[in-house]
Formats: C-alpha cells, sequence, structure tokens
C-alpha cells in the first residue's frame, strides 16, 4: 500500500459517499439514515442498493458488492487503488502525501508519462490547424470526418519528420527517457540516436475513463505508409485489455442509455458518434477481452457487437458470442453487409438505414448456436461435436438459473433432450455439492416471528457503537442469546481480536469472513428505533433467568429442589443489579 493509513482515512472522511454514488448517475432516496437505488453494479428493477452515509459505506443485497467510497470508485469506474485515492483526495482538495520513495518514483514516473502524453496530444492538436496539418485536414475531409468529431476526438497531426515531436516535448522539460518510455521516440538499432516513432500520421488520442491521455492510435495518411495504424506501447497506465476507444467520450451516453455497441476500428467509433450512436467503442488494435466486457457491464446491460459479413467477419463473430454468452449483458451480433465496415456502412445508408440494420441484431445464444449447428454436419454425431464446442461456454455462465434456461435453449435448439445436456454438462463440471451449503449461510435471517428483538436491538447498537464492546464482552455469553442465528453471530464476532472493536469496521471482515460480514451487512442496514441499549441488555437477561427458573422448576422433584431455584433465582437478580452500571 502507498498511501499511509492516516491518509487514506483522511480521505474517506473527506468524501461524501452519497455524492459520490449519486455523481455516478445513482438516483439515491433517502430511507432513514440510509439510502437506496438502483444497484449501478448489476441491472435490477427494484432497489437493493444501499448507501450508509454515516458509516461511509455501500452494499447491494442483489449481487452483493459492498465497500467504501474507495472501493465504490475503483469498480465503477475500474481505478486502480492507487488511481482512486488520488482522484478522491483531489475532489476532496487533499494535497497528496509523498511517503516513500519508492510511491514518489513511482508516481512520478506515471505523472511524467501522462504528461507527456498529454503535451505530445496537444502538440499533435496544434499541428492540425498548422501548415502540417494540410494533408491529414484533406485526409478528414476526404474521409468525412467532421470538425465537430475532429474536436471531440481531438485527433492530430504528427509532423512528417524524424525529431519534431521530440523537439518540442525536450523544449517543455520533458526528459528524453519518460518520452522514449511513453513510446514517442525510438532509438535507431545502430547510432542508439532518437527518432519520433509517429512522423505523417493521423493521431487518435486514446483516453482512460478519466479523459487522461495514456496512448495513441496513429493512422498512415499517405498510401505507400506501412503498416495502415501504429499503436502505442503499453505501460503502467495503458492496459490495452482494459481500454475502449470512445469510452470517456460516450460514457455520459453509455449510462444513460445503458447500451453499448463495439466497432472495430478508430474511425467507426467516429463515425457512429458523429450519427448519434455515441455508445459506441472499439478495443485499441487489440482484441476484445473478457476484462472489456466486464469494465463496460457496469455502465450497460446491453452490447451490440458489429462484425463485418465476410468470413474472417464470421468467424470473429462466432469466437465473441462464446466470449459473451457468459456476461451477465444482453448481448447481441450483428453482421454488416459483405464488403463494409460501420463507417461505410453509414456513408452509404445514413442513420435511418443504420437504426434498421440494428433491428436485425441477432442474440448472442442463438447466434452461438445457430452457426454452431451450421458448422457441423445435420446428424446425432455432428450435434454431439457441437455440443462438445458449447459446453465449455455454458460452464462458464455463473448465475445457475440463467445457466439453465441457456441449456433449456440450447437443448431445444440442437434437438437434444435436456437431460442430456445436462448429465454431459455435469460430468464436465463436477460440483454439484453448492446449494446445501448455500441453505445453511448465516447471513439469512430467521423470519421476523422467531427472532428476539431485544437482541437484535442490542447487536445493531454494539455494531454502531464499538466502544460498547469491552463491557459486553467481558458480560455476555453468545448461549445468552437465545435467538440461533444471532448466538451464532455473536459467538463469531467473539473471536474477533479486540483492536478490532475499537472502531468496529465491518469492511475489514469482507475478505477475512464473509459470512459474517453479510450478517453484519444485514444488521446494519435495517432501522433501529430510538431505543435504551441498557434496557435491553437488562430485558435479556432478566428474560434468561426467567427461563432458567421456569426450567428448574421443570425439573424439581421436590420442595427443597423448588427453594433451591427461588434462592438461585433472587440471588442472581442481585447481581443483575450490582451490575447496573453496566446498564447504563
Ligand atoms: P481495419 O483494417 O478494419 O481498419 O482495422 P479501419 O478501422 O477500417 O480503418 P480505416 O477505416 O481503413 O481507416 C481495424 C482496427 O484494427 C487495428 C486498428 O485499431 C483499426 O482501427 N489495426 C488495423 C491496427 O492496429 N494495425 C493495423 O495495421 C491495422
Ligand atoms: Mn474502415
Amino acid at each position: 500500500m502507498q498511501f499511509s493509513k492516516d491518509f487514506i482515512q483522511k480521505v474517506l472522511n473527506a468524501t461524501d459517499i452519497v455524492e459520490l454514488v449519486s455523481e455516478h448517475g445513482v438516483a439515491l432516496k433517502q430511507t432513514g439514515i440510509n439510502f437506496k437505488g438502483l444497484c449501478p453494479f448489476h441491472s435490477e428493477k427494484t432497489p437493493s442498493f444501499n448507501v450508509n452515509s454515516q458509516r461511509g459505506f455501500f452494499h447491494c443485497f442483489g449481487c452483493k458488492a459492498s465497500g467504501d467510497s474507495i472501493k465504490f470508485l475503483m469498480q465503477i469506474d475500474r481505478l486502480s487503488f492507487t488511481e482512486t485515492v488520488e482522484e478522491l483526495a483531489k475532489r476532496a482538495g487533499i494535497p497528496l502525501e509523498k511517503n516513500s520513495a519508492q510511491t514518489r518514483r513511482q508516481s512520478s514516473e506515471e505523472e511524467g508519462g501522462l504528461r507527456c502524453l498529454r503535451e505530445a496530444a496537444s502538440f499533435y492538436r496544434e499541428n492540425l490547424s498548422g501548415p502540417v496539418g494540410k494533408i491529414a485536414q484533406k485526409y478528414l475531409h476526404q474521409r468525412q470526418v467532421s470538425e465537430n468529431m475532429s474536436e471531440r476526438f481531438q485527433l492530430g497531426i504528427s509532423p512528417d519528420s524524424w525529431d519534431e515531436t521530440l523537439k518540442s516535448l525536450k523544449q517543455k522539460n520533458i526528459p528524453q527517457q519518460i518520452i522514449a518510455r511513453a513510446g514517442l521516440i525510438k532509438s535507431g538499432e545502430k547510432t542508439g540516436n532518437f527518432y519520433d516513432t509517429f512522423r505523417g500520421r493521423l493521431m487518435f488520442p486514446i483516453k482512460d475513463v478519466r479523459g487522461r491521455c495514456i496512448g495513441f492510435g496513429a493512422r498512415a495518411v499517405k498510401p505507400d505508409d506501412k503498416p495502415k495504424y501504429l499503436n502505442s506501447p503499453e505501460t503502467s497506465y495503458y492496459h490495452k485489455s482494459r481500454t475502449l476507444y470512445g469510452l470517456f467520450e460516450g460514457l455520459e451516453d453509455i449510462r444513460k442509455k445503458r447500451r453499448l455497441i463495439f466497432v472495430e476500428g478508430y474511425l467507426d467509433v467516429i463515425r457512429l458518434h458523429e450519427h448519434g450512436f455515441t455508445e459506441t467503442v472499439a478495443p485499441c488494435g487489440t482484441a476484445l477481452t473478457p476484462e472489456h466486457l466486464k469494465i463496460v457491464s457496469r455502465y450497460a446491460d446491453t452490447a451490440i457487437l458489429l462484425f463485418d459479413g465476410d468470413t474472417a467477419g464470421k468467424n470473429a463473430a462466432l469466437r465473441h458470442a462464446h466470449l459473451l454468452l457468459p456476461q451477465s449483458m444482453e448481448s447481441y451480433i450483428l453482421n454488416l453487409p459483405e464488403g463494409e465496415d460501420p463507417d461505410t456502412f453509414l456513408l452509404i445508408h445514413g442513420k435511418e438505414g443504420f437504426e434498421q440494420l440494428l433491428e436485425r441484431k441477432v442474440p448472442a445464444l442463438d447466434y452461438l448456436v445457430q452457426q454452431t449447428i451450421n458448422k457441423f454436419p445435420d446428424s446425432i454425431q455432428g450435434r454431439m461435436q457441437g455440443l462438445e464446442e458449447l459446453l465449455p461456454t455454458l460452464n462458464q455462465i455463473k448465475d445457475p438459473k440463467r445457466q439453465q434456461l441457456t441449456l433449456t435453449t440450447i437443448a431445444e435448439r440442437m434437438k437434444i433432450p435436456a437431460e442430456i445436456l445436462s448429465r454431459e454438462l455435469k460430468r464436465k463440471t463436477n460440483k454439484n455439492l453448492r446449494t446445501e451449503q448455500e441453505n445453511v449461510m448465516l447471513h439469512r435471517l430467521p423470519k421476523k416471528t422467531t427472532i428476539s428483538q431485544d437482541e437484535q436491538w442490542l447487536l445493531q447498537s454494539l455494531l454502531r457503537n464499538g466502544q460498547l464492546w469491552p463491557r459486553v464482552r467481558e458480560h455476555l455469553k453468545p448461549e445468552e442469546f437465545k435467538t440461533p442465528h444471532f448466538h451464532r453471530l455473536y459467538a463469531r464476532l467473539l473471536q474477533l481480536p479486540d483492536e478490532a472493536f475499537q472502531a468496529f469496521d465491518p469492511l475489514k471482515l469482507e475478505e477475512s469472513d464473509p459470512e459474517l460480514f453479510q450478517s453484519v451487512m444485514m444488521l446494519l442496514e435495517e432501522e433501529i428505533p430510538i431505543h435504551d441499549f441498557g434496557l435491553s441488555l437488562k430485558r435479556i437477561k432478566e428474560r434468561n433467568l426467567e427461563i432458567e427458573y421456569q426450567q428448574s422448576l421443570l425439573h424439581s422433584q421436590n420442595n427443597e429442589d423448588r427453594a433451591k431455584a427461588g434462592a438461585k433465582r433472587r440471588n442472581e437478580e442481585e447481581k443483575l443489579k450490582s451490575l447496573k452500571q453496566f446498564f447504563q
């Protein structure tokens, strides 16, 4: 960890989690001390996403996502821990601390690289309107890229020279080493001299979700310039498997539309944005990864993948259908007419034509099954071969209900009895013991009628006020809880180290004891009426005395036994009275 605990705490304290969550498109409604809304991490129709502003955490009872402001921002914007803390600190106006030398080196390296790329982007952009930019302007005109889009995507041109970029960046006091590491210059094998990587190319700045330029795609504009595209290298801040071109520019609309269109190229993205399909993104010169899909599933419920209509495009579509199926997003495949890409299609058929085309999208599952069937001969053997290809993908669907539904669909389409398919799948997976365990999960609260209200209030008070712990810990044994669920919960809490109670932080439990964590969250989520903590404790003790007394009476054989039971009870009552302080 690179920041001190104090610093992180300071940042957390300065962050209003309700504000943060709201800023990320979640409409929150106050219900008592909590706020509720639709979970941004999974799709749902009734709100199960809770935000507790006092304690500064969120918890979703649907998908079990939970954590503090840092975790929220990390997940929603896919930032690293360090980036998140930095972002929150910036938001709260807290200057970053510089503690260890290593942190300083690492963050300054990153800072340096990002500054270098920012300067390069504006250098390329400036050049576009200067004399150097003529060729690129002409090219943009020819490709029918509007001024608007050129501005939105901050397009630029790298001068067609060996060292203009290098010189310009050096002038801005950026060390050569940093420019090289950002991939903007290279050294000649023989001479060792540095020269510009991108020369005379149309520059597409690639941005992270925060809008920082983290790399470039660079397209040749002269016909004999090869290759067509050059791409920036991966760095500590540019991970291609996580970066999508157009995501920053479209993020707001994507969140609103809850939909994404995936295309292959930079210019396809720009063309679609231009025609109002601002929810379009593309990977940056790499294949689409499950990571990409996971990232965007935070913002959207539906994904449409566009592919060329030729054989290569169809093969790619089938590969991607396998990739899409295990994802929670509703996903579709769309093949374009042969010989066209989204860019050319829109130029010819316009917005309406494209909208009509979108209606022909095929659910990824249907596409997958149909193409798999087509691939093999229409015989039992052929179908079994197809099945072999589908099973691993089917196996990757985590949600059992969705897996079952998918299985039924596949069975139907492939004309294979569902039982056979199911058996095949089990043979492949061999892990069907789970549900039993899930039934005895600690976090399943018993029904209201069977729980002791006082016990529940007591635990809730304890969880909200860690200072009560030492006293309670000393005077209350687990068996004094008569609700089995609370008995178990309390026993588990007692196993935690003493320090844990000083400032009781349920989030710390999340990793070490997820089950206990869920139970605690359940208790914390619920409203508790204003009540006297001591009184609850006293009532529990008195109730237990009564139970004990009644039981002794039940088992007593003679008067002597009964007298003993009565005496014991009086004795205990006296003891309770001496504990008065403890109840206050
Ligand atoms: P395409 O060859 O389909 O090009 O590559 P395109 O996007 O239609 O580009 P235009 O319309 O001819 O300008 C699709 C994507 O593959 C990557 C780029 O990300 C490109 O947008 N690519 C392609 C490369 O990284 N390098 C290449 O040499 C070619
Ligand atoms: Mn193209």
